[in-house]
């Protein structure tokens, strides 16, 4: 009968390495491509570490830039990294951990050279075509942080120099990180991984001596606005599931600033990005009645305390997105992009072929990353020189690296003048579980990193990796949990299936089990209409949350009763499980703080203002397994870079 179900008893494969990283993503790939150099540097004191890499899905497309990219949004350049610092506590109202972000900033334009060395074409001002970034070619900037590039394949790119750094021998494909195990001597340590082939019927248990968590944010733990007919459409990859902060959080480690999230403006239905239109194309946004809804409603960003992070036109992400949506609930909606003015105006001292090209860039800025709106464009007869286009602000999206800083609370550099001893303790980038490292998404407070700074990160967390491993060298790894024991936990939703599946004719209709499918949308319903999703324009207070929490305590009681009745519900299965995880922290994160500080990405409606007195300062939180408690506290913020 398991036979039937394509379950057998399945193959498991038990590995011993040094390092484990986690992720096939623009971090992983970063930490891939770097930690060979520092593995030859322990190999010459004679020291020979073993390092593999597993990723859910295939490293020439996997994360978040599966699709390609059309601009790389952190390369300094001219600039200095105080600088980068100052926009990116400005962007994320004035909280983020300046040591992880100087730190990033001052790496970073080595990565994106070496990109650039690799095959990646970066497009350079008139006169410096063919002239390297590193040889002091100019870049095409769309902003001041961001880089025009050709990047539609982008990954494949990176992943190329990742896989010829680790050797294909050293990586695994396909393999899903269900759960990390704590030392079986020592509860704060950090000692094996667990997970499922997608493709194939083995289970992998790998024990080691440290590892790096770097599995992306998390997509569709609230209601998308795409559902029926366009299911599965998001902005955010569909793939990163949480599983980050959730493994992470059950092993002990303490998050930070869950209570962010990013809400993307967008091309409505498409997500499409809106960078190369607002920044290179220099075109506007406006309301039903063709008004600058930003001047329009400018005196808004002087209520609330909300404008003590506007500097002249400069506001950050959350706050354009403040203004949007005030236009909308005055009913002032829908948003247009002015693409034909723009054209336009860019066109203006151009020649026919020169048009032409603009067009076609146009386009490209969507077949590069979002191909999807070019099927809206196509679908709907949009000629973006003739007609605009609508914009919206989607459903959350919990992550670390683009304009949102939730995630994991890391050890810092320890060379940054004025750093305060709360933000290092040894290990760059170690969370507070011993041997256990982040890097990208996966990293709190220090936003902005996007591809560019996630894949230096991912650098910058190898290189600590292998000396904490050099300093372990002789720490053998035991699990606290048995083989056996995993094995049953990972399988749990099958045998749901299995021994409950004749109960009933209709096999997805079963007192006894919740199909993967139904758990999400339960998920996503709670936390659309309590934890300030679209639904309530992004407004919550504390009694919906008391709500939201009674409902979403009721669900991990049911998250046990998941059932897979293949191995793809079983993928399912544990993506929803990581996700409850994720987006119970962002609930009791926002239950904590008793302020509105991102307005714009989400509203405490009981407590509107922005309160620096009391709140300019971190929230982390910690997850107690044995008790299944949350504890949440402040702690302290530091300002490392002077305004
Ligand atoms: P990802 O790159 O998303 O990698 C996550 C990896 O984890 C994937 O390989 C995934 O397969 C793997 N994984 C997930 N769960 C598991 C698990 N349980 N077990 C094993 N593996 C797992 N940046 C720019 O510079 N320019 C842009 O124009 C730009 N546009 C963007 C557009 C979109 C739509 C998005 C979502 C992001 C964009 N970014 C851009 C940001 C950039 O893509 C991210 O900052 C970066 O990819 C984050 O790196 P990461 O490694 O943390 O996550
Ligand atoms: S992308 O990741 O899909 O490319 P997006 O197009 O929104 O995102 O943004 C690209 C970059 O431009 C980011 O660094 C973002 O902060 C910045 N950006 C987008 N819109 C604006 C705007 N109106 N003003 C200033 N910066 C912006």
């Amino acid at each position: 009968m398991t036979e039937e179900y394509g379950f057998g008893n399945p193959e498991i494969i038990e590995e011993e390495v040094d390092i484990l990283l986690i992720g096939g993503g623009m971090a992983a790939c970063g930490a891939g491509f770097e930690i060979m150099q520092w593995i030859e540097e322990a190999r010459k004191q004679g020291v020979d570490l073993k390092v593999k890499l597993v990723d859910k899905a295939a490293m020439d497309r996997s994360g978040a830039v599966a699709q390609g990219l059309s601009a790389i949004n952190t390369y300094m350049g001219e600039n200095d990294p105080s600088d980068y610092v100052r926009y990116v506590r400005q962007d994320l109202m004035g909280i983020v951990r300046e040591d992880l972000v100087f730190d990033v900033g001052r790496h970073v334009d080595d990565s994106v050279h070496n990109f650039e060395k690799w095959g990646l074409p970066i497009w350079k001002q008139p006169g410096d075509e063919g002239k390297p970034l590193a040889d002091g070619g100019k870049p095409v900037r769309s902003g001041r942080w961001q880089i025009m590039i050709n990047g539609e394949s982008y990954k494949w790119i990176v992943a190329e120099a990742a896989k010829k750094s680790l050797g294909l021998e050293n990586i695994q494909e396909r393999v899903f990180i269900i759960r990390l195990v704590t030392d079986k001597n020592d509860p704060t340590r950090i000692a094996g991984a667990a997970g499922f082939s997608v493709r194939d019927h083995k289970l992998y248990i790998y024990r080691f001596k440290c590892c790096l968590m770097a599995a992306g944010g998390a997509v569709n733990v609230f209601r998308p606005r795409s559902v029926g007919e366009g299911t599965g459409r998001a902005w955010y990859p569909v793939w990163n599931a949480g599983s980050t902060y959730a493994m992470a959080a059950e092993v002990g480690a303490e998050l930070t600033l869950m209570e962010n999230r990013f809400v993307p403006a967008r091309f409505k239905d498409g997500y499409g990005p809106v960078g190369a239109w607002f920044l290179l194309f220099k075109a506007q946004a406006m309301n039903a009645a063709g008004e600058d809804y930003q001047t329009r409603n400018a005196d808004l960003l002087q209520k609330n305390g909300y404008g003590k992070y506007v500097k002249g036109h400069a506001m950050g992400t959350c706050l354009r997105n403040h203004l949007m949506m005030h236009e909308m609930k005055e009913g002032r909606g829908p948003i247009f992009m002015d693409t034909p003015t723009a054209m336009k105006n860019l066109a203006a001292n151009m020649t026919p072929r020169e048009i032409k090209h603009l067009e076609a860039e146009a386009w490209e800025d969507f077949l590069d990353m979002t191909i999807g709106q070019c099927g809206v464009w196509a679908g709907e007869n949009i000629e973006p020189d003739k007609e605009m286009s609508e914009l919206m602000p989607t459903e959350p999206y919990l992550l670390g690296s683009h304009a949102g800083c939730a995630g994991i609370w890391c050890s810092g550099p320890d060379d940054v003048p004025g750093t305060p001893e709360h933000y290092h303790w040894g290990y760059n980038r170690m969370t507070t579980v011993k041997g256990l490292f982040s890097a990208g998404d996966g990293v709190g407070a220090s936003g902005h990193k996007f591809s560019s700074g996630s894949f230096t990160e991912g650098r910058i967390a190898a290189k600590a990796l292998v000396k904490f491993a050099m300093d372990n060298r002789d720490w053998k790894p035991e699990m606290e949990r048995s083989v056996d024991d995993l094995v049953q936990e990972i399988y749990r939703p099958v045998r749901n299936f299995l021994e409950h599946k004749d109960y009933t004719t209709a096999i997805d209709i079963n007192p006894h089990y919740i199909t993967p499918k139904m758990f999400q949308f339960r998920l996503q319903k709670v936390m659309d209409e309590y934890v300030a999703g679209v639904s309530t324009m992004y407004q919550t207070n504390a009694a919906m949350l008391k709500v939201a929490e009674k409902k979403l305590d009721m669900l991990r009681e049911d998250s046990l009763k998941m059932r897979a009745k293949d191995l793809h519900e079983l993928l399912r299965a544990w993506e929803n499980y990581h996700r409850l995880f994720a987006a119970f922290a962002h609930m009791k994160h926002i239950q904590f703080r008793e302020e509105t500080r991102y307005p714009g990405y989400y509203y405490r409606t009981d407590h509107l203002d922005l309160d620096d007195d009391n709140w300019r300062c971190f929230v982390n939180s910690t997850y107690n397994r044995d008790t299944g408690e949350w504890s949440l506290k402040k702690v302290d913020w530091k300002q490392l870079v002077k305004e």
